[in-house]
């Protein structure tokens, strides 16, 4: 197998699923969001009442819709105060994390393209040998005026601190910048300024 593989990682509202996004379709790539796998499963547990499940599948890539145990989650509904916060809790259970690393192994080894993959550990932990491994960031203004008109949903300059402090500080795969990666502070840029940058930096390799 000799697909492509980029891990983008970095705290909330930094524009991971954005760029990921536009880079995979320039690129030809399939693209996968990790938060929106750690989102379906915590509004599956919240909907349902439940803290496991037997099956989840990835059953449209755009939009993004994951059905568990039979229920569909769609991306445009992952992004409410509760799912913010439930999906970064239970992101720090060690058993859930085992369960998300292999669902994207999983789908890198069944892409025939390539996979752009988004995190906080993507190019730690899930994917070490990864192509490519982006950090991106800015502070934390900007990140939660991004949020906001992503979602929608109001997810208050605290809110976004108290999440990425729980990423960060968990004792299972916390977010760190990857040793290997190439770290791009996106305050001042645009979407596309990221894309060149990460483009000239695929030319490098
Ligand atoms: O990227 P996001 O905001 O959609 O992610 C939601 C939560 O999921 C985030 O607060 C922490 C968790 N998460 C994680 O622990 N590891 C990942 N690779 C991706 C997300």
């Amino acid at each position: 197998m000799n697909s492509k593989l980029i891990t983008l990682d970095g705290p909330s509202g930094v524009g991971k699923t954005t760029i990921g996004k536009k880079l995979a379709s320039d690129l030809n790539l399939d693209f996968i969001s990790s938060g929106m796998l750690y989102r379906a499963i915590a509004s599956h547990f919240d909907i349902k009442g439940v803290n496991s499940f037997n099956e989840i599948q990835l059953t449209s890539k755009e939009p993004i819709t994951f059905v568990i145990d039979g229920e569909t989650y769609t991306e445009k509904l992952l992004y409410s105060s509760k799912i913010n916060e439930k999906s970064s809790e239970i992101a720090q259970q060690i058993e859930i994390r085992q369960i998300v690393s292999n669902v994207l192994r999983f789908l890198f080894e069944s892409s025939s393209n390539g996979l752009v993959v988004e995190g906080r550990d993507m190019g730690s932990v899930v994917f070490q040998d990864a192509d490519l491994k982006i950090y991106l960031d800015a502070s934390e203004s900007t990140r939660s005026k991004r949020r906001l008109a992503q979602s929608g949903s109001k997810e208050s300059i605290e809110d976004l601190r108290n999440r990425d402090l729980r990423d960060i500080n968990r004792k299972n795969s916390p977010l760190v910048v990857p040793e290997d990666a190439l770290v791009i502070d996106n305050e001042n840029m645009t979407i596309e300024d990221v894309i060149k940058k990460i483009k000239e930096n695929l030319k490098l390799q």
